[in-house]
């Protein structure tokens, strides 16, 4: 058997594919990382005006959640263990080793992740991040209140004695979910945030 430290090691390897670096490469686009709000996510990926990219990278970065989470769970590691694992692919994401620890801002993956941990938080999170979204066309705020709602409905779903550590890596996501859209929250405030697929 895999000895369990590994878990969270290969689910940091995987988080650190920067989908939105890769398919851009593929595309032909500008680097993410150069244009737009500067985030290698799927959001400033639509900036460059591809759709195609954007649902790629987008599929890419939700994969990195789910697949490591899902394989851990069906080894049947402690829920403690199953924490840190999806813990470690969020935080890939977000400081990804195979490109200089500057990562984005995790909502794909902590996407993935939630939907490898249970069903109904993912219902949660996209039900929110859509009917945020549909109403202000803003995605940082769709991502800002769906991670929010779904931190606290995660109370409700892992509402086991020996789930109380899922909550906490619910709890960590959530909040550096925030942290990293410290500059979003500025300019939703002053209103010069961009809209879904609006170039800036
Ligand atoms: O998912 C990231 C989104 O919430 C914000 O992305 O590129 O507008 O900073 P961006």
């Amino acid at each position: 058997a895999i000895p369990p430290f590994l878990w969270p090691v290969f689910a940091y390897l995987m988080g650190s594919i920067s989908s939105a670096v890769i398919v851009s490469k593929l595309f032909r686009l500008d680097d993410p990382r150069e244009v737009g709000s500067g985030n290698p996510g799927a959001t400033n990926v639509l900036r460059s005006g591809s759709k195609a990219a954007a649902i790629v990278t987008l599929l890419g970065d939700v994969l990195k959640g789910v697949i490591p989470v899902l394989l851990a769970q069906y080894a049947g590691v402690s829920n403690g263990m199953l924490a840190l694992v999806a813990i470690a692919a969020f935080m890939g994401h977000l400081f990804p080793i195979f490109f200089g620890f500057k990562g984005g801002k995790g909502v794909a993956t902590a996407i993935g992740v939630y939907a490898a941990l249970s069903w109904q938080l993912l219902a949660i999170f996209v039900l929110v991040w859509v009917a945020t979204a549909a109403l202000s066309r803003y995605s940082s705020l769709a991502a800002l209140v769906a991670s929010a709602v779904t931190g606290l409905a995660s109370f409700a779903v892992f509402n086991q004695p020996d789930q109380l550590q899922l909550i906490g890596g619910v709890f960590w996501i959530v909040a550096f979910t925030f942290q990293r859209h410290k500059e979003n929250i500025e300019r939703l405030k002053a209103g010069t945030e961009g809209k879904i697929g609006q170039k800036k």
